[in-house]
């Protein structure tokens, strides 16, 4: 699917929106990251945009991306130096135990049961690796509003009791979840307006609108409303699924 727009796929993160987006989403990412060392897995890296982020922090021995698309893999290997390996998420061409982290950003909206894929994902785990995600939100505003959305929802929507229930089956524990965009829905159309109003503007709104959602993020009763879920769990000390 992603095959056709392989070579224009990264162009989404070069302008101002794709600037605001990356930023906003991997500081709250990388906030949820405990693992600080060892070797990280990225499935459905795309162009590789999130390994280049988590090389950027220098503590990683080994970055592997994996993605199904052939076309995206090889804009992801133009782009850095690491491993880039074909494969379907829900069949992990590795051996068991061979990850200290897994992410995965913006993949699991194509896949309605996440259960196979996550007890995969556990099985390739370390003990006590950690898995980092996003999923969009069953009850986010865009889906909602039909054909006034500024984009179509074909994809999976997530509730976040269903997605701490398919945690818990793959046997994933200590989950913890943050929301971003809470904001960012309802400002959307604002974007580029202010943009052809002036630069720095724009600018300073991009900062504001970033600070005014890591505020709602650290309040409780706005934590779990945003458009997507960030997760994190982790693999028990004691479990293998060997
Ligand atoms: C929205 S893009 C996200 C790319 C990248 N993670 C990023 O944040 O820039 C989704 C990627 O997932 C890949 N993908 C979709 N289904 C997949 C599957 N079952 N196994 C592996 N990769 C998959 C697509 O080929 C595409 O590159």
């Amino acid at each position: 699917m992603y095959d056709s727009e392989a070579e224009t796929y990264e162009d989404r993160y070069q302008g101002f929106e794709g600037r605001y987006l990356t930023e906003l989403e991997t500081n709250y990412i990388i906030e949820l990251i405990d693992t600080t060392t060892g070797s990280v897995l990225d499935i459905g890296t795309g162009g590789g945009r999130f390994v280049r982020v988590l090389n950027r922090t220098g503590q990683y021995s080994q970055l592997v991306g994996l993605d199904v698309s052939a076309e995206m893999l090889k804009q992801s290997k133009t782009r850095s130096p690491h491993d880039f390996v074909r494969g379907d998420a829900s069949q992990l061409p590795f051996t068991s135990n061979t990850f200290d982290l897994v992410t995965a950003i913006g993949i699991f909206e194509y896949i309605e049961d996440l259960v196979p894929l996550l007890r995969d994902i556990n099985r390739v785990l370390a003990p006590q690796g950690q898995l980092v995600f996003t999923v969009h939100n069953q009850h986010r505003l865009f889906p909602r509003l039909g054909e006034w959305a500024p984009q179509q929802y074909d994809v999976a929507l997530h509730s976040l009791p269903d997605v701490r229930f398919q945690l818990m089956v793959a046997g994933f524990t200590d989950t913890e979840i943050t929301s971003t965009f809470y904001f960012n829905e309802y400002v959307w159309a604002g974007i580029p307006i202010l943009e052809t109003i002036s630069q720095r503007l724009s600018r300073v709104y991009l900062e504001t609108t970033i600070s005014v959602q890591h505020c709602l993020a650290s309040l409780p009763w706005t934590r779990h409303s945003g458009g997507q879920f960030i997760v994190s769990a982790k693999v028990p000390v004691t479990q293998s699924f060997e």
